[in-house]
């Protein structure tokens, strides 16, 4: 797929098809995220990969989903939980810099997943203890990716000023997303020739 629409598709997910994702589409995430830009290339990330599904459950609680919609509209009911999650933890004494690996590890890990057509959502309001507990995770977790696939649409919308928050994303009858994003002129002033 080209890359400007694969970039484009990859939405945040919050209700997912009931239908496990292969191990090895798994695994290419990780291989993908591995071999991420790191500063100074000191490699400080360590991950868990979750699908069995009595982990998956116990995780699904620990995560929360949409600080802008109701939690009615916006929280993954029962048949529309994601099916694997990811942790991206950091290592003691990680770098100063190592939330920015963070963030580029995730997106290879986000767009990994859309290129098979598996949807996500990056999570940094989590029950941070619990999950390490449950997982044994020693490590600083920084976030967990919800993953499964997309049992709604997203699309990206033009901001309208308009709107009391014209930044919240916002749902149609069909509880599809749309999601503003700023324009181009007003995030980039373009020096060039
Ligand atoms: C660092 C980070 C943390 C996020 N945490 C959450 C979260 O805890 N819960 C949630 O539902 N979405 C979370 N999101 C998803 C954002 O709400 C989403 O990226 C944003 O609304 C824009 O939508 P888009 O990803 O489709 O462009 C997070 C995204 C990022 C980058």
């Amino acid at each position: 797929m080209d890359l400007n629409q694969l970039i484009l598709e990859t939405r945040t997910i919050r209700r997912f098809e009931q239908k496990s994702i292969d191990s090895k589409i798994l695994r290419e995430m990780i291989e993908n995220a591995r071999i991420s830009p790191s500063a100074a290339n000191a490699q400080p990330l360590r991950y868990v990969v979750v699908s069995k599904k009595d982990l998956v459950e116990k995780i699904q609680p620990l995560v929360h989903w949409a600080a802008a919609l109701p939690k009615e509209l916006g929280t993954p009911k029962i048949g529309e939980q994601p099916v694997a999650f990811v942790t991206v933890s950091k290592i003691q004494n990680a770098n100063s810099f190592s939330d920015i690996d963070v963030g580029l590890s995730t997106q290879n890990i986000i767009l990994t997943a859309r290129s098979h057509g598996i949807g996500a959502c990056i999570m940094a309001s989590i029950d941070r203890e619990k999950i390490k507990s449950i997982l044994g995770i020693a490590e600083d977790l920084r976030i967990v990716i919800a993953l499964g696939y997309p049992a709604h649409e997203s699309h990206i919308v033009e901001v309208d000023k308009s709107r009391e928050k014209p930044l919240n994303y916002f749902l149609d009858d069909q509880k599809n997303y749309f999601v503003p994003k700023r324009s181009f002129d007003e995030i980039c002033r373009m020096e060039v020739d």
